[in-house]
């Protein structure tokens, strides 16, 4: 499994304490089953239980602690973003998308299964996220509840992830300008890394400044983040990310760096970092996990 690296020892503490706490509560929410239908459910348990840094938990699981949210509640709410991330990469790797063999160190799910149960595998864990969130033990408020899956389904369809995925095909026949370009990398990985910050602050029923100063860095740390992926898919090492390289090249993708270079990229990336940073002035030090994470975003090799 690729592990992050270039974290400090505090936060490298900090994330793996996010992946046992989810990790946990994914097989709890997933188990084992021997039901006729069980190759769904183990393409499902491969697709979400084969590693990944768990960015989008640590996100929810650590916005949620600014507003003392109970902490079972949080990790809830981190594996159904989680469950929604996974859905995604397992359809992104399909060969009608970007045709991925490897993820996360391990065979894709279509690889190791099929592709019709990687469709039905993705399909079931998007299902999952609304089912989890749903639930009254992830929060008795049903005004809570119905607040999060209202926020998670506006972040994740055709207005987010679903449409800037499709941004990312047609920008592999058509010109797009950096304007555009921003746009795509908004939608299709910006707004569920800020569903998850955002999430810990409807949980905790904050007010509009602590909202929006976690969307605020939400909003710039996810595109920073979507922008260090392209330099990865450039100049990491298939052993370090644990996923295929040079695929947008390949496929022509429209990115930061085919438009402006990987430096210049780069340069882009640190001014989105530091402007992530700045949103969080609000909370004071009891944000310095966020802080720390938004920098590893920029110094990561995995
Ligand atoms: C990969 O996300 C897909 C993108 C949105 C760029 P991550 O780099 O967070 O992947 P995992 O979850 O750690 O495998
Ligand atoms: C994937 O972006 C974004 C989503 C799955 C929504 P990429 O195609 O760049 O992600 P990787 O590089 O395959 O992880
Ligand atoms: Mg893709
Ligand atoms: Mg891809
Ligand atoms: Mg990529």
């Amino acid at each position: 499994m690729p592990s992050p690296r270039d974290a400090s020892p505090k936060l490298q503490d900090a994330m793996d304490d996010v992946v046992r706490g989810v990790n946990l509560t994914i097989e709890k929410l997933l188990p084992e089953t021997d039901l006729a239908e069980a190759r769904l459910y183990d393409a499902m348990r491969h697709g979400t239980l084969n590693g990944g840094k768990r960015l989008r938990p640590f996100l929810a699981i650590h916005s949620a602690y600014l507003f003392n949210v109970d902490s079972s509640r949080a990790r809830r709410v981190a594996a159904a973003i989680e469950f929604m991330h996974c859905y995604s990469l397992i359809h992104d790797d399909l060969p009608a998308m970007d045709d991925a063999s490897l993820r996360r160190g391990h065979p894709t799910v279509h690889k190791q299964y099929d592709e019709a149960t990687a469709i039905l595998a993705g399909d079931a864990l998007l299902t999952l996220a609304f089912e989890v969130l749903s639930d009254r033990d992830t929060h008795a408020d049903p005004n809570v509840r119905c607040n999060l899956v209202r926020e998670l389904a506006k972040a994740t369809g055709s207005h987010g992830m679903v449409g800037g995925q499709m941004l990312d095909l047609i920008g592999e026949t058509e010109e797009f300008d950096l304007g555009t370009i921003s746009r795509l990398q908004r939608m299709k990985t910006g707004q569920l890394m800020a569903f998850a910050c955002e999430s810990g602050a409807i949980l905790g029923k904050a007010d509009d400044p602590h909202r929006r100063a976690l969307r605020a860095y939400a909003h710039d740390l996810g595109l920073a983040f979507q922008v260090t992926d392209d330099i990865l898919d450039v100049e990491a090492d298939p052993q370090d990310t644990g996923k295929d390289t040079g695929k947008d090249i390949e496929a022509g993708k429209a990115t930061f760096v085919s438009t402006m270079g990987a430096e210049a990229a780069r340069g882009r990336a640190e001014m989105l970092v530091a402007q992530a940073v700045r949103h969080l002035k609000i909370f004071g030090n009891r944000a310095d996990m966020l802080i720390e994470l938004a920098e590893y975003v920029l110094a990561r090799r995995a």
